[in-house]
């Protein structure tokens, strides 16, 4: 994979703050009863969700990305995350492995292929009964103006395929598009940011 972020991983945390943290702090909630629970961050970028979640008393937390610069932040701090390079739509693990798996603003930019076969992957990991954990935009009659032209923004700085990638994805509704009803059932869809982020809790079917 083309490295994407080599630029800009040791600057994401900090210039995406504001926007994330309420996020962060949000699945943070939606996970509170779940600390024992093993969980993998598949595509985790620098490892932020998990950093806080460990400095929270959640213990078994795996991350995974491709990522060489994301992980090297990822790896700062001395957090006991297990931290994998590998690719989330073929990883090495056994099937039914992970209480819950999450995916956090990694579908959106990706062609339509890579996101069936993310969601594809994070639902063979998942233990019977186990949850899927989705972070990603919503566009749709709930979204603010202000929120849709912040994020097409913050897209297009992100530019070239990632932004196709990104349009793309909104012209398809999202995630309805891509979750299957005979393999997620929703649990819970809550809205943050100008009602432009959805965080998607799904039971394994
Ligand atoms: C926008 S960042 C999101 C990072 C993090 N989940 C967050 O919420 O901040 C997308 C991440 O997905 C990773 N990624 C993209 N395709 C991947 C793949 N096939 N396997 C693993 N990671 C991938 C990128 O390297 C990047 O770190």
């Amino acid at each position: 994979m083309k490295e994407e972020y080599i630029s800009s991983a040791k600057i994401y945390d900090p210039m995406l703050y504001l926007a994330l943290n309420p996020i962060r702090l949000a699945v943070m909630e939606e996970l509170s009863q779940h600390k024992d629970s093993v969980i993998l961050d598949l595509c985790c970028g620098t490892g932020n969700q998990l950093k806080l979640l460990s400095k929270n008393g959640f213990k078994n937390l795996h991350c995974l990305d491709l990522s060489e610069a994301m992980l090297s932040v990822a790896k700062k701090g001395g957090h006991p995350i297990k931290i994998y390079a590998e690719d989330a739509t073929k990883t090495s693990f056994d099937d039914a492995v992970f209480d819950i798996v999450m995916i956090s603003f990694a579908i959106h930019e990706k062609d339509r292929e890579t996101q069936e076969n993310m969601i594809e992957e994070a639902h063979r990991l998942i233990k019977e009964d186990g949850i899927a954990l989705i972070v990603d935009y919503t566009f749709d009659e709930k979204t603010t103006r202000l929120g849709k032209m912040g994020i097409d923004l913050i897209e297009h700085i992100a530019g070239g395929e990632h932004y196709r990638n990104f349009k793309g994805y909104i012209a398809n509704d999202g995630l309805e598009s891509l979750i299957k009803a005979d393999k997620f059932e929703l649990i819970k869809n809550s809205r943050k940011v100008f009602n432009g982020v959805t965080i998607s809790t799904y039971r394994k079917r």
